[in-house]
């Protein structure tokens, strides 16, 4: 797919006040500086379209962003910021939660995975989380310019044996990059698939 046009509609902390249209959605969440708002920008070819940084704890908003003028990008708090107070962090979980649990446009959402970690225990369990829920979900490996080839391929091999530990099929797997691109015309395929299917 090509992307044309990507223009930032509205940023949110309430999920009843995002864009109401019915238009195919695909959200991006994983923990806190994995990279969800470097992979917008790649996949839309808009380097300052969604804010990034260094510092962990950038996004704090629901953020739409319109493609095409016909499907949403949407940029989502990272989770797990150990800096953050508690409370402050229930607060993000529940609006990334209520907003993942109540938008029936969502089609489908990027679960974001550093892949120089080992699994961690907040992924898998918001993993099950979505499981319980019943959210259609892929998993992103990201920042694979990080690694060799051979070790990051290691490394995607050993967190897909890991989750077969848990469930009986692997979701779709996509292995990227933001620095050097790898990864975006397979999420971008994927997308245009799902915008063909209709919104239930
Ligand atoms: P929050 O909004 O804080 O949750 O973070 P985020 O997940 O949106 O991460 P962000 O895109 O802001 O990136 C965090 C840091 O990782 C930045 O310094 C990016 O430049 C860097 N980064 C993101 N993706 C990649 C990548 O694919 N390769 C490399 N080398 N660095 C990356
Ligand atoms: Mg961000």
């Amino acid at each position: 797919m090509i992307v044309n046009t990507a223009r930032f509609v509205i940023s949110n902390s309430d999920p009843a006040k995002c864009p109401s249209e019915q238009k195919h959605e695909y959200a991006f969440i994983g923990r806190s500086n994995v990279g969800k708002s470097s992979l917008i920008n790649m996949l839309t070819g808009h380097k300052d379209l969604a804010k990034t940084s260094s510092t962990p704890g950038k996004t704090m908003l629901i953020n739409h962003f319109l493609i095409n003028d016909n499907w949403y990008i949407v940029d989502l708090p990272g989770y797990g910021y150990a800096k953050r107070s508690k409370g402050d962090r229930l607060k993000l979980e529940q609006i990334i939660k209520s907003y993942i649990a109540s938008r029936q446009q969502m089609t489908n959402l990027f679960l974001l995975i550093d892949s120089r970690h080992k699994p961690q225990k907040i992924d898998l369990d918001f993993m099950s989380w979505l499981g319980e829920n019943g959210i259609p979900f892929s998993i992103v490996f990201t920042k694979l310019d990080k690694l060799s080839s051979t070790a990051g391929k290691r490394q995607v091999e050993v967190y897909c044996e890991t989750l077969l530990e848990q469930w009986d099929e692997l979701p779709p797997v996509f292995r990227t990059s933001s620095q050097d691109r790898r990864g975006r015309d397979a999420i971008l395929d994927y997308i245009e698939e799902m915008n063909k299917l209709p919104l239930i």
